[in-house]
This record gives C-alpha cells, sequence and structure tokens, in this order.
C-alpha cells in the first residue's frame, strides 16, 4: 500500500454470510512478549498478521528471542527470564502496545536500550509508564523530559511496591507487570477501573501468583517465572465491530462473525449496541485457553440514541469512532462522556470523529471529555471525503459509515488500516459482495 492510500465505498449493499475477523491484537502482542521471556517454547495459533504485532516481533527477536513461523503457526523459544541487549534502536512503529509494553519488559533487565516508533507514536504519551517505573528504580531518558519516544532505558535492580494510576489502562498495567518479572517486591497495584484483563489470564496460565479484585486491584508477587504455553489467540472483537456496526445500521443485512474473542474486559461494544436496540445474537460461546469465544449474528435494526461512560469507557475504548457512526444512524442524542483516553490514542479520537461525522454532515458536538450526536436513521450522512488522522480505526469507521450514507464516502490517508486490520478492505467487500 502507499502511504496515503484511499479507500471509497458506496452505500446500499447489505452485509451477509459469514465471516473470521483475524486475531486479537491485544493477545497477540502478549503471545510474542510473554513467551519470549518465559521458560520453554510455545506454539501460537492465529496471530494476528497486522504491522504492529510485527513491529513487536522484530523487537523480540532483537532481544534475542527465536521466533520462527511453522505452517500457520509460531514458535516461540523463549529467553527463560533473560534477554539479550539489542544492538540496535528498537522500532514500535504505530503499536502504543509494543513500546509501552516493552519499556515495562526491559525496565526488569540488566541493560540498556533504546524505543522509538512512527510520527504518531512520538507524540504519544509515555510519562504514564516512564514515571512509574522510575520509582521503582528502572532508568529512563527521552525527549520532553523522558515524556516521549525515543526514550532509553537502563533497567535491572527494581523493588515494586504500592502503585496506583489516574488511567484504566491495560498497556501501563501491563508494563508494570512485565517488570515486576525482573524485580523484588510484590506489586500492589490500582487502577480507576477494571481496563482488558488477558495479561493477568495469560500470567495464570504461565504459572504466576496473582491475586485480582475484578474491580482494578492486582497483587504480584515480583520475581517469578512464566511458562511458556501454547496459545489459540481468538478473534478480535474491536475488528469485529467495525462489521458489527455496518451491519446493524445497513438494511437488508444478516452476518455471522465466527470466533470472536468475549472476554467480559472487551465486549463493551456488544452492551452499548444492545442499548441502543442493535440485533445482536450470541450463537455459541465456549472458552479456549482461558478466554471466552463466541459466534456472532448481526442483523440490521432500527437504533436509538442511548448513553456511553463510566465503567463501560475502558470495555469499549478502541470501538468509540464506531460506535460514532452508529449514534450518527440511530435515532436521537447519543452522549459518550468519560473519554479523556481517546484524545490519546493513534490520533485525538475525539476530535478526528467529530470532523469526521461534521465533513458528512452529522451532527454532533465535541465536549472535553466526550462526544454528544444526534443521529436519524438511513442516510443520515450524506456522501463526502474524510481524513484519517492517520488512525486505522478512524479509517475504517468511516468506510462502515459509508454503507448506510446517501451517497459514496472517500476516506483519504487509509494505508494505517495494515496497522491492526489488513484484511479489513477485502472482508469489508465480501461481506458486501
Ligand atoms: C491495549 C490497551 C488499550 C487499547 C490498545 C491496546 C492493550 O490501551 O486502546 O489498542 O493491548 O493493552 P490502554 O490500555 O492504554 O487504554
Amino acid at each position: 500500500m502507499s502511504a496515503k492510500e484511499q479507500l471509497r465505498v458506496a452505500p446500499g449493499a447489505a452485509l451477509r454470510g459469514t465471516l473470521r475477523v483475524p486475531g486479537d491484537k491485544s493477545i497477540s502482542h502478549r503471545s510474542l512478549i510473554f513467551n519470549g521471556i518465559a521458560h520453554g517454547q510455545a506454539k501460537v495459533s492465529g496471530l494476528l498478521g497486522a504491522l504492529d504485532v510485527q513491529a513487536t516481533r522484530r523487537c523480540m527477536a532483537q532481544l534475542g528471542v527465536q521466533i520462527e513461523t511453522s505452517g500457520q503457526d509460531i514458535v516461540v523459544t523463549g529467553r527463560g527470564g533473560h534477554l539479550r541487549e539489542p544492538e540496535d534502536v528498537l522500532d514500535c512503529g504505530n503499536s502504543g502496545t509494543s513500546i509501552r509494553l516493552l519499556t515495562g519488559l526491559l525496565a526488569g533487565q540488566d541493560l540498556y536500550a533504546v524505543l522509538t516508533g512512527d510520527v504518531h507514536l512520538r507524540g504519544r504519551p509515555m510519562a504514564r509508564v516512564t514515571v512509574p517505573l522510575s520509582g521503582l528504580g528502572a532508568r529512563f531518558d527521552g525527549r520532553h523530559g523522558g515524556k516521549m519516544a525515543p526514550l532509553s532505558v537502563r533497567g535491572g535492580g527494581l523493588q515494586v511496591g504500592r502503585l496506583t494510576s489516574k488511567v484504566a489502562s491495560a498497556q501501563v498495567k501491563t508494563a508494570l507487570m512485565l517488570a515486576s518479572l525482573g524485580a523484588e517486591g510484590v506489586l500492589d497495584y490500582r487502577e480507576p477501573s477494571l481496563s482488558r484483563d488477558h495479561s493477568e489470564r495469560l500470567f495464570r496460565a504461565m504459572g504466576a501468583d496473582l491475586e485480582m479484585d475484578g474491580l482494578g486491584g492486582l497483587k504480584v508477587p515480583g520475581g517469578q517465572d512464566l511458562q511458556a504455553v501454547d496459545i489459540q489467540v481468538p478473534g478480535d472483537i474491536s475488528s469485529a465491530a467495525f462489521f458489527l456496526v455496518a451491519a446493524s445500521i445497513t438494511p437488508g443485512s444478516d452476518l455471522v462473525l465466527r470466533g470472536v474473542g468475549l472476554n467480559p474486559t472487551r465486549d463493551g461494544v456488544l452492551h452499548a449496541l444492545w442499548a441502543m436496540g442493535a440485533d445482536i445474537q450470541v450463537l455459541d460461546k465456549w472458552v479456549s485457553g482461558g478466554e471466552e469465544i463466541g459466534d456472532l449474528r448481526v442483523r440490521h435494526a432500527a437504533l436509538h440514541g442511548t448513553e456511553i461512560g463510566g465503567g463501560l469507557i475502558p470495555r469499549l475504548v478502541d470501538e468509540v469512532p464506531v460506535l460514532a457512526i452508529a449514534a450518527a444512524f440511530a435515532t436521537g442524542e447519543t452522549r459518550f462522556t468519560d473519554c479523556a483516553e481517546l484524545r490519546v490514542k493513534e490520533s485525538d479520537r475525539l476530535a478526528a470523529t467529530a470532523a469526521g461525522l461534521r465533513a458528512l454532515g452529522g451532527d454532533v458536538e465535541e465536549l472535553p471529555e466526550g462526544l454528544v450526536v444526534q443521529g436519524g436513521s438511513i442516510g443520515a450522512l450524506s456522501g463526502g471525503e474524510v481524513d484519517s488522522c492517520g488512525d486505522h480505526r478512524i479509517a475504517m469507521a468511516f468506510c462502515v459509515a459509508a454503507c448506510a450514507a446517501a451517497a459514496p464516502v472517500l476516506v483519504h490517508d487509509t494505508a494505517n488500516v495494515a496497522t491492526s486490520f489488513p484484511e479489513f478492505p477485502a472482508l469489508l467487500d465480501s461481506a458486501r459482495a
């Protein structure tokens, strides 16, 4: 793809048939990082093939982890607790998960490393991980007084203890959990509400001790050994969300999504859409590798406005842009609140979503920490041109908007879709064929 590719989507076609969304991005990153530091060898099936995960794979290889492709699977040979000092800068590309998780992991290692990323990642806040990790004894430097990448880390000799975070962030929590592997003491961590808990589930599956209260409190003894574990990566609900909304807003749609991860700390998009009157059924649900998975059937439905905020936000944090598209096609008002975190994602997602909706004639008010969308029914948005602002989820959300708009939508700067969901354009075409 060229750096500034465009996608043009014409309205009208219903979404039908059955599709399987690619592997969960969060679990894919963790399956490489956690197995890479563990003792033993593990097979990972269904790893997401997107650029963000490739960045993690390259960085782990630079840290001495053997990662081999074996047919459809990946085989990771763990370093047994000790990484190799990288000879060169670790480039995390666009991936916030890569840089923040690796910053935590490296803080617990007796080595020197430099982490960087693309222009968007270099503009994102890193103090949320470097400040608590510095308090444990790691030494950092970086732009803006160590708050932004490129970041250098000299790790080792950490002492963990009690830490409270102002943000509910799985990236911050996981960075501290990974740092604890090379630390003394007990990590006693609290976040304001529970963020996604894939790391806690994997720690347990890998034989580590850990206590969680289910409300954002977590205790992890330092200095534990992880044992490598085979992982079957479930489908990514954050990718499925684009199809859940596209089918909900497009008349005649009836779509089945197979093998979607339904971890309760990630399923907020289902609850938000149900509250809006969506017709989504869980056809079948099972547990594999400690994660809930299910098949979903979604049919077009008349949506209405709702309120989306509080503890629900961390459970749908990446789905707000596409839920704002659902809101534009839902009668009445939808209020998104408690969304300050959206301003520091791959773009300022509140501003990017509001700008895109306005470009298509939508009625949206931007709040400091939220959005208020006044919706309509089919054709509520006009056609037009939208800028992704360099953000994959904004690009895909506005392709979804086009499905029920009054005229075609041209989305600019969409090569970034490959960071999380390279198959998106082809899968959208196939579901609408
Ligand atoms: C992620 C956590 C979320 C999410 C990101 C992936 C993870 O970020 O937005 O796409 O893999 O831990 P925060 O935990 O910072 O909210």
